[in-house]
């Protein structure tokens, strides 16, 4: 499994801020969207570039801009704070959207919304979760993702627990990780550890 953390003195601060259990709602918001750019920017580094030429004021010159911008799927509720800011980076992406909610007692993720472009073969895609715990998850949204034939699928979140990494390596999804940080663990009740607690409560409040 390809796994970039993105350990920048930056992303660290931000993460810190969204572990930290005195940050509120409007704050934590606010640091998954500075923190979900900065991922985001990582993300493209390699992205393919199409050339065009352009005139600034003084010259010809060639520019450059995504020659295949991704498709951004942001895995509702929690992704859904991610959405504007990755949009705002790269504002040509169309969007699609995935909604799932984790059973407290299973852990089995539970789908309720699903609106996605039907065909996705060479279209590369960027899931937006902040976390990924046991994978279950982020394996369902990259299956539904294969099966309209998505094969390029970069997984972005802002914590991944090791668990979460090898269900997802196991898988056989064509899929790579991009994080702030590999936690620990998860504990017993399927929490990354020391993790940040329920990222979609701290956004937007306890269910
Ligand atoms: C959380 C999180 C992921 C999932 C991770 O969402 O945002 O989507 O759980 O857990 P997993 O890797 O064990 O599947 P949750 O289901 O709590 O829903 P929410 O985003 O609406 O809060």
């Amino acid at each position: 499994m390809d796994v970039r953390v993105v350990d920048h003195p930056l992303t660290q601060a931000r993460l810190s801020t969204m572990r930290d259990a005195r940050t509120d709602n409007a704050a934590f918001r606010a640091a998954l969207q500075e923190l979900t750019l900065m991922l985001i920017y990582e993300a493209t580094r390699d992205a393919d570039v199409a050339e065009e030429p352009i005139h600034t004021p003084v010259a010809r010159t060639t520019g450059h801009r995504l020659a295949n911008p991704p498709l951004l799927v942001p895995v509702l509720r929690a992704g859904l704070g991610m959405a504007d800011q990755a949009h705002r980076l790269i504002p040509e992406a169309r969007m699609g959207f995935v909604g799932l909610a984790r059973d407290e007692e299973t852990l089995q993720p539970t789908p309720y919304m699903e609106s996605l472009p039907s065909d996705l073969s060479n279209v590369p895609v960027f899931v937006l979760d902040p976390m990924l715990a046991t994978g279950g998850s982020m394996v369902h949204t990259i299956r539904i993702l294969a099966e309209r034939g998505a094969d390029d699928v970069t997984v972005i979140c802002t914590l991944a627990a090791p668990e979460g990494i090898d269900r997802l390596g196991r898988s056989g999804l064509p899929a790579r990780v991009i994080t702030a940080s590999v936690d620990e663990r998860l504990n017993e009740s399927g929490f990354i550890v020391p993790g940040l607690g329920d990222a979609g409560d701290r956004e937007y409040g306890p269910r």
